[in-house]
């Protein structure tokens, strides 16, 4: 597996201020950054930075804008702890410190020619609208695309205004489901691997990118397989407990990778047999 090299900038905290900071749902903030001097961050899709807020902490938090969009990135970050209540505490015109980008994100030149399976649950969405806001700028360069989306309820669906947008897209194919249906809700109801059979797919060229919580991997796996889809055509990006981002800690650790470098964007044929990673 490829090492990633990591720029000798993105070992230093570069100074940042919050240009947008917007509510999403009761626990996620939408935050709009740039970098001190109009400096790029110079990201791929799947990448993730680590925000350096001073005398509370650091917590690593994914890029879900598209590096077609220059000048600012943005994050969406759900209030879990320290670090993540205190950034929800951020306005517009407060200061922040980032390093990174780190890790490898997902495999654009890989991607290039194909129909492309997007399958997200709940904060999954944040990192895959990188690449789907990307796909977008670029569409020409992919074949079809199909988003399949699942959280809790509507109430915790993230980037709701965009996703009708996509809804509305006629070069896309897309749905969503919740787990728990509100009296207003017209949608479809279940998890998501209940709208995978349903969809039209070309096996041979088509490759799926899965983001979400652990448990979902496995059963969303399954059902991709029995749609004849190679392991070698599925990628996921995995969560790791993590302190450097740079490969020297170890706390991110998975037998003898370390998902800050090597991932978290993986090739499910390469970890597969790696019983703490899925
Ligand atoms: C590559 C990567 C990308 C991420 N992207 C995002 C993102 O886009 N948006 C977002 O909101 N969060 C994201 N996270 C998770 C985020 O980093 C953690 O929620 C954050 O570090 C918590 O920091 P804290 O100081 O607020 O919480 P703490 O006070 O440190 O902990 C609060 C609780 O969260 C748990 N926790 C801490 N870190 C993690 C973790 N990595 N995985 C699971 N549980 C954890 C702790 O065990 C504890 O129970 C990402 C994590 C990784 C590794
Ligand atoms: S977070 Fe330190 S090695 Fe990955």
């Amino acid at each position: 597996m490829e090492k990633t090299i990591i720029k000798e900038s993105n070992y230093r905290i570069r100074n940042a201020r919050v240009i947008k900071a917007r509510q999403m749902t009761a626990h996620e903030k939408l935050f709009e950054i740039a970098l001190e001097g109009g400096e790029n961050l110079d990201y791929e899709p799947g990448q993730f930075v680590i925000v350096s807020l001073l005398g509370v902490g650091e917590a690593p938090i994914s890029i879900c804008s598209s590096p077609t969009k220059a000048g600012s990135f943005e994050l969406c970050v759900r209030a879990v702890g320290k670090v993540t209540n205190a950034m929800h505490r951020l306005e517009a015109g407060d200061d922040i410190g980032i390093r990174g980008p780190y890790g490898k994100g997902f495999p654009i030149r890989i991607l290039e020619g194909n129909d492309l399976l997007f399958i997200a649950g709940g904060l999954g969405v944040a990192p895959l609208r990188s690449l789907i806001k990307y796909a977008f700028d670029n569409r020409r360069d992919f074949g079809k695309i199909h988003i399949l989306l699942g959280c809790k309820t509507s109430e915790d669906m993230l980037f709701a205004d965009e996703l009708d947008q996509w809804f509305k897209r006629m070069d896309v194919h897309y749905e969503c489901t919740v787990d728990r249906a509100a009296p207003d809700w017209a949608g479809h109801v279940g998890q998501i691997t209940t709208l995978i059979p349903g969809v039209h797919l070309e096996s041979e060229r088509t490759f799926a990118v899965i983001v979400g919580p652990p448990i979902m991997y496995r059963f969303v796996i399954k059902e991709i397989l029995a749609k004849n889809i190679p392991e070698r055509q599925i990628f996921v990006s995995l969560e790791r407990h993590m302190k450097c981002g740079m490969g020297k800690c170890g706390r991110c650790q998975i037998q003898n990778l370390y998902c800050c470098q090597d991932g978290p964007v993986f090739n499910y044929a390469e970890i597969k047999n790696m019983k703490e990673a899925i």
